[in-house]
């Protein structure tokens, strides 16, 4: 196979096309209230870019801008350092958290390395994906000694994602014509965690993915990107891959399943990827907004009614989330868990 080796290849259908096209891109939506001065607008803008798109892009979101900076500087800093420092915090089947160098979505190993944290530390979590298996175990964080300041930099930027995080759900709530705090109560004891992307040049990005097409699994995630561009969003209306246009100063935001799911799919999460170069490293700062892991993921009552009845089973969160995790360590013979299981026929 030359310079990749094969669990990197993707398959025909899923390769990148990496010809640069301009087509109509995401939603751009400034969150400032001075500007927009009616939040009912801002709300019926959410709501559009949450049914139509299911990413859009936010600025004016709160979030200082200088974090936005260093918490880029310290993603460069953790990734630049030799394989056998970033490996004394690397992650394992037991504790999912620290650094990872061979995550495969879809059964193909993502082109990357990455380091994930847990907003709320310790957290709980059950012991294993078995239903009749009531057993909890604690899950924490495992922080580098270096960079010096990683880890206060690292907090400092999630907790100001986080406000941003619950104002989101708040206007989603109030485009679903829910009370605004509708939602809150889900993430008391969040599951929510940060991940820092690295994305290196990549000698065939024809044939391999930073990250293959997947959906998130959470509520909500909110990315910050440097200005490399590759990630691509399956565009709703005709299925083609539209870039995420690199935009200073602003954050991408999609929904997750469990909105689909809470929504009875009135908003979809939809199929993402991304795609790598062969020129310039690419660095990348998730948010994933999860429930805590007692809450049973269903359709909204209020949003259900008999001519619109559940589309989905309840799941219980912290049962899928382990079983999720499991499958990112190894290629399976099996796709792993999605809330399609969950589907109602
Ligand atoms: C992810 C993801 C996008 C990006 O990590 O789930 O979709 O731009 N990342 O790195
Ligand atoms: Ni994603």
């Amino acid at each position: 196979m030359g310079e990749v080796d094969q669990a990197f290849i993707q398959s025909i259908q899923h390769r990148a096309n990496l010809d640069t096209i301009e087509i109509e891109g995401i939603p751009l939506i400034n969150l400032s209230l001075s500007h927009t001065t009616d939040i009912n607008l801002l709300v019926s803008e959410i709501g559009n870019a949450c049914k139509n798109w299911g990413f859009f892009q936010v600025i004016n979101h709160g979030v200082p801008l200088e974090l936005l900076d260093k918490i880029k500087v310290a993603a460069k800093a953790f990734f630049d350092q030799p394989m056998e420092e970033k490996r004394k915090v690397k992650r394992d089947e037991v504790n999912p958290m620290g650094y990872y160098e061979s995550e495969h979505t879809k059964n193909v190993r993502d082109w990357k390395e990455v380091f994930d944290f847990l907003i709320k530390d310790p957290t709980f979590l059950p012991a294993s994906p078995e239903l009749e298996d009531d057993e909890m175990r604690t899950l924490s964080n495992q922080w580098p000694e270096n960079p010096p300041q990683f880890r206060e930099v690292c907090q400092e930027y999630a907790r100001e994602v986080e406000k941003l995080g619950y104002k989101l759900l708040e206007l989603i709530a109030l485009s679903l014509g829910l009370p605004s705090n509708r939602f809150n109560g889900y993430f008391e004891d969040q599951l929510s965690r940060m991940r820092l992307n690295h994305y290196p040049p990549c000698p065939c990005p024809e044939l391999a993915l930073g990250v293959g097409r997947h959906k998130d699994a959470g509520a909500l995630t909110i990315v910050a990107q440097d200005d490399v561009g590759g990630l691509q969003v399956k565009r709703k209306s005709d299925g083609v891959w539209v870039p995420v246009k690199p935009t200073p100063n602003a954050l991408v935001i999609n929904v997750g399943d469990i909105i689909q799911v809470w929504s009875n799919e009135a908003y979809e999460s939809v199929e993402h990827r991304v795609v790598v170069n062969s020129e310039r490293e690419r660095f990348s700062i998730p948010i994933f907004f999860f429930p805590s892991h007692y809450v049973m993921v269903k359709p909204l009552e209020e949003l259900v009614n008999e001519g619109n009845p559940p589309k989905y089973k309840p799941y219980n969160f912290g049962k899928f989330n382990v079983a999720r995790n499991r499958s990112n360590y190894k290629k399976l013979e099996v796709q792993n868990i999605q809330i399609s299981d969950f589907k109602i026929i």
